[in-house]
């Protein structure tokens, strides 16, 4: 991570990459706030990279297609929870590990925790997604994750107007279960893994998210100072 203007009221000088995933349901507007937390690190002369998953590489991409056709109806829970691990380790390898390797800020769009809440609570697989995901991931975890907390009803407002893939078009009580696992996934990890009232405007929120990354990225920033 890099800071590089002069004219912002603090001078971070550090060489490590920053990684800040975002997650949250459907419809949660993980899409917009990443997109203006982004802007906003820019602002401050960071170097950002955006990036998403399942995907983020051409070959993700095409397993993204796989996962969500809401034709693929037959698709086995540890074929899917799989399927996204696959997409996850081309993501670190060709993506992620060289970003954070050049000391960029990572903002990606769902990591690990999409896995253990959509597919090890939703689904009811358990544990062995995060033993897959550690293989597919190795020692690429994030700094800091941006849990976007709105409740599956409200979202599924919000999801219903778009028509949806194959995970967002599963029931309600499917939903439920994944929400979860996200607040358990809250109380697990309370360092690395920051709650947001996802229900107010896009301003309200934003302002809320870019306060936990400022506090964040000053603390990040003094322990790895070059
Ligand atoms: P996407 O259109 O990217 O949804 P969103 O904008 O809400 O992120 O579709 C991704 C879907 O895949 C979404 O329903 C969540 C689901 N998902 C999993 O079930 N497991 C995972 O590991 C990931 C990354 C996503």
């Amino acid at each position: 991570m890099r800071r590089t203007r002069s004219d912002t009221q603090k001078t971070y000088e550090v060489s490590a990459g920053l990684f800040i995933t975002f997650e949250g349901p459907d419809g949660s507007g993980k899409s917009t706030q990443i997109r203006l937390l982004g802007e906003y690190l820019m602002g401050k002369g960071l170097d950002v990279i955006y990036t998403r998953e399942p995907g983020g590489t051409r070959i993700g991409e095409k397993i993204r297609e796989i996962i969500l056709d809401p034709h693929s109806t037959e698709m086995d829970p540890l074929t899917e929870a799989m399927l996204y691990a696959s997409s996850r380790a081309q993501h670190v390898a060709e993506v992620i590990r060289p970003a954070l390797a050049a000391g960029c800020v990572v903002l990606c769009d769902r990591y690990v925790d999409s896995s253990v809440a959509y597919q090890g609570y939703g689904r009811g697989i358990g544990g062995i997604v995060a033993e897959v995901n550690a293989i597919a991931t190795g020692d690429v975890t994030p700094d800091l994750t941006i849990f976007l907390d709105i409740g599956p009803e409200a979202c599924f407002d919000r999801i219903g107007k778009h028509g949806g893939d194959r995970i967002e078009s599963e029931d309600i009580s499917y939903h439920q279960a994944v929400y979860e696992g996200y607040l358990e996934l809250a109380e697990k990890y309370p360092g690395r893994f920051k709650r947001v009232d996802g229900s107010g405007g896009v301003r309200v929120v934003q302002n809320a998210v870019r306060k936990i990354a400022d506090e964040f990225i000053e603390d990040f920033a003094g322990r790895n100072k070059t």
